[in-house]
Order: structure tokens, then C-alpha cells, then sequence
């Protein structure tokens, strides 16, 4: 099932050379299941062409409202009655002028005004130049339409179409899909912090070599963008990985299985959810060499000692035993066999209340995966699914847990 099927999003371009991204996000929105009705400004088409935006959204655009196609010759009505949401990318910092006034007097204005503002959201995303970006009246703007319910998405930082660099870019399209995915999922974490280990350790031997597996940090990434998406705070410890950060999620990177130890007990005291995906690697190597480790013409290998790394999550689990606030421990098993009995036995183990099994052979670098849920209770099935929607699934069904109180 995609992302946005079965959500109608008017996408209304206001004037700016951002408005060059608006055809390519219309075309991401497209892709992600919605239909898309595109309304553009005067402004606006001076940037872009109305056919190109038809061509895109297969659709007429609309650009006055005094446009007759409508039998009622009220474009302004009719085009958000069968709407999921009302998405302005670029906003404009006069737009986002009217908007804050209550102005309609042109089509983009006169439709967001005419808008069922409970049952139509609208998104913003702002796109000018950094000293409009800054200046008082557009700040004080964009305070006034979000208290009056817009939700206004950030804005980019960097070199600017006029030369300046600072912030007020408009969004990557890829960033703006994001943001209106996470908008339409339902926030049933909001109010938790959550903290999330993911992706492989790198237990260095020496300057050039070290140990590591093949834990590719997708799944720990796709639950940080899920518990993101339900509303909540979220931290990322990862391990050695090149994925790109989900958005609005923080993000520390460490190599090692101790950097991961100490960085996730920093973290936990603000945490009210922990979420341990990443595959520490069971051992280290006693010392790091300093040098480069040189082969000394014998033929033997070097000795290595290993020691054992420490269990960040039964010790956060340990720490937490006992203290009057809750903090939910879910645990994840990565098995070759016997996926039923070695999560059961690993969530006794460890001390946690759930505990998500995996068979990592079958899941290692893939987009794919298939869960088994074990707790106290018995064991649950999530089949087959992308790493995304099964972490979905996974926070709602911690969202439940912690409201039933199990
Ligand atoms: N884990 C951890 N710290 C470790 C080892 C594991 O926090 N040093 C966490 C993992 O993030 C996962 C769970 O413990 O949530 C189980 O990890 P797994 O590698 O499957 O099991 P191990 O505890 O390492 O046991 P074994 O290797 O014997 O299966």
C-alpha cells in the first residue's frame, strides 16, 4: 500500500523559483498514491507553466477565481471540499502575509480563507530569500498561522537562487513528501521520547582493520522515522552507517560497542521508550594497536584477545528496575535458527518486557523483513513487509502496550 493512496492534496504554488521543485514534488506526491489538484498564483505562473503542472497532476490547474469551468463558478469552494489537505510549497512571504490577514483576493488566498479548517489542513513551506526569511513581519506571520492551525514545515539552509546564503530555501520535494506522509500518520507516541540503537559497531583491531557485521541499520532507521512520524521525540544512536538521517530525528554516531554504551546511558534519563535494534558486536579486541598491525614474515597470524563488550540493553533494562518512572525496554533478537525459543529465552534473559525477532541472514541489507513479537504472553507474527510498514506496525504496537500498561 503506498504512502498517500487514497488522499486528494491540493498543492498550491505561490510565486518564487522555488516553484521549479513544485513540479518535481507533484510528481513525488503522485508517485506516493494521492491525487494532486494544482492552484497556482499569478506570481506563481510566471515561474512555471500551468501545462507543466497539468502534464504532472493530470489535472486542469486553476489560477483565478473567477475561472468559469466550474458549473458554479466557485473554484474557491469546490477545490477543497473533497481534500485531505491544502499543501502551499512554495509559500511566499506575501502569502503567507494574506494568509495571516485573512486576505482572498486572489484564488490561493480566497480557497485557503473558504477551507474547512478542521477537516482540510493546510501545510506550509516556505521558500524566500534569507533577509524576507528573517525579517520581523514574516516571523510574526508565520506565528500567526500556525496558532491559527497551519502547520508550517522548516525551511532549508544555503546558497539562495539570489546569490545570499542563509536560511529560507524552500524543502528538498523528497523532505516535503516526507513531512505530508509523517502529517497523515496518527500520533500515537506524542508526549514520549524515544531512543533507538541502530546499525552495526566497529570494534577497531587496529588503525586499518576492525571487527564488525553485517547489520545494515535499516530497520533501527525505519523505526526512528516511524516513532518520528507518531509524534515523538526521537534519538538515534547508529552505529558505523551511511543511511541518511529520517527527519526531525536526532541523530549520534558512534563506532564502537562502548561509544553506543556510553552514549545511550547519557541519553536514557530522558527517555520513556528505548528501542534496541543495533547489533552490537558481542566482543572487542583486548587493546587497539596503535600502528598498523605488520605481518612479521613467520606466517602466523597475530594473537588477538577479545573481551566481552557490555549489554547496553540489559543494563539500561537493570538500571531502570525498581525507579518510580517508566521506561519501556523492547529488545530485538537477531537469530540464524530457532527465531521462537532464542527470543524467548533472549527477552528472559535481558529482562524486558518485548522483545522483536529476526532471522538476520534473511533481513541483513534488505529493504524487507518479517517480525515475530514475543512477550510475556506468547509470541505474534508480523509477516513480510517492508522494513517501514513493520515499523509501524511495531510503534503502534508499542503505543498500545504502554496505554494498556503491559
Ligand atoms: N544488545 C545490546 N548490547 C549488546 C548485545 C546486544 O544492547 N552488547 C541488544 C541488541 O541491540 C538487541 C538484543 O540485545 O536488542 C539482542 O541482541 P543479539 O545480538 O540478538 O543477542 P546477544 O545478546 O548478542 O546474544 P547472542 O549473540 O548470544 O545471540
Amino acid at each position: 500500500m503506498k504512502d498517500l493512496a487514497g488522499k486528494h492534496i491540493v498543492l498550491a504554488l505561490s510565486g518564487g523559483i522555488a516553484c521549479y521543485k513544485s513540479a518535481e514534488l507533484c510528481r513525488l506526491l503522485i508517485k506516493a498514491g494521492a491525487t494532486v489538484q494544482v492552484v497556482m498564483s499569478a506570481a506563481a505562473e510566471q515561474f512555471m507553466t500551468p501545462v507543466t503542472m497539468q502534464a504532472l497532476s493530470q489535472r486542469p490547474v486553476f489560477g483565478s477565481q473567477w475561472d468559469e469551468r466550474a458549473p458554479n463558478n466557485m473554484a474557491h469552494i469546490n477545490l477543497t471540499r473533497q481534500a485531505d489537505a491544502c499543501l502551499i510549497a512554495p509559500a511566499s512571504a506575501d502569502v503567507i502575509a494574506k494568509l495571516a490577514h485573512g486576505l482572498a483576493d486572489d484564488l490561493l488566498s480566497l480557497m485557503c480563507l473558504a477551507r474547512p479548517v478542521i477537516k482540510v489542513p493546510l501545510l506550509i513551506a516556505p521558500a524566500m530569500n534569507r533577509e524576507m526569511w528573517q525579517h520581523p513581519a514574516t516571523q510574526r506571520n508565520l506565528t500567526q498561522v500556525a496558532l491559527d492551525g497551519a502547520h508550517v514545515l522548516g525551511v532549508g539552509s544555503g546558497d539562495q537562487a539570489c546569490g545570499e546564503t542563509g536560511d529560507g530555501r524552500m524543502l528538498e520535494p523528497v523532505e516535503i513528501l516526507d513531512e505530508v506522509i509523517s502529517f497523515f500518520q496518527p500520533k500515537v507516541l506524542r508526549g514520549q521520547h524515544v531512543l533507538v540503537t541502530a546499525g552495526p559497531t566497529f570494534e577497531a583491531i587496529d588503525p586499518v582493520r576492525g571487527i564488525t557485521n553485517l547489520s545494515s541499520g535499516k530497520m533501527g532507521f525505519a523505526i526512528a522515522r516511524a516513532a518520528r512520524e507518531a509524534g515523538a521525540d526521537v534519538t538515534l544512536v547508529a552505529g558505523p552507517v551511511s543511511l541518511p538521517t529520517p527527519r526531525g530525528v536526532l541523530r549520534v554516531n558512534v563506532k564502537s560497542a562502548l561509544n553506543m554504551f556510553e552514549s545511550v546511558m547519557d541519553k536514557t534519563p530522558k527517555a520513556t521508550i528505548f528501542i534496541a535494534t543495533s547489533a552490537v558486536a558481542d566482543w572487542r579486541p583486548e587493546s587497539t594497536s596503535e600502528r598498523k598491525i605488520k605481518k612479521d614474515g613467520s606466517g602466523l597470524p597475530p594473537s588477538l584477545h577479545f573481551v566481552e563488550n557490555p549489554d547496553i540493553l540489559a543494563a539500561v533494562a537493570q538500571s531502570e528496575r525498581g525507579k518510580s518512572r517508566a521506561l519501556y525496554c523492547v529488545g530485538f533478537a537477531a537469530e540464524s535458527h530457532d527465531l521462537l525459543a532464542n527470543a524467548q529465552a533472549k527477552r528472559l534473559r535481558k529482562g524486558v518486557p518485548l522483545l522483536v525477532g529476526n532471522i538476520g541472514p534473511d533481513t541483513f541489507g534488505q529493504d524487507d523483513n518479517a517480525l515475530l513479537l514475543v512477550d510475556e504472553a506468547g509470541a505474534r507474527e508480523l509477516s513480510r513487509d517492508s522494513k517501514l510498514s513493520l515499523a509501524r506496525k511495531l510503534i503502534a504496537d508499542i503505543a498500545q502496550r504502554i496505554r494498556a500498561g503491559v
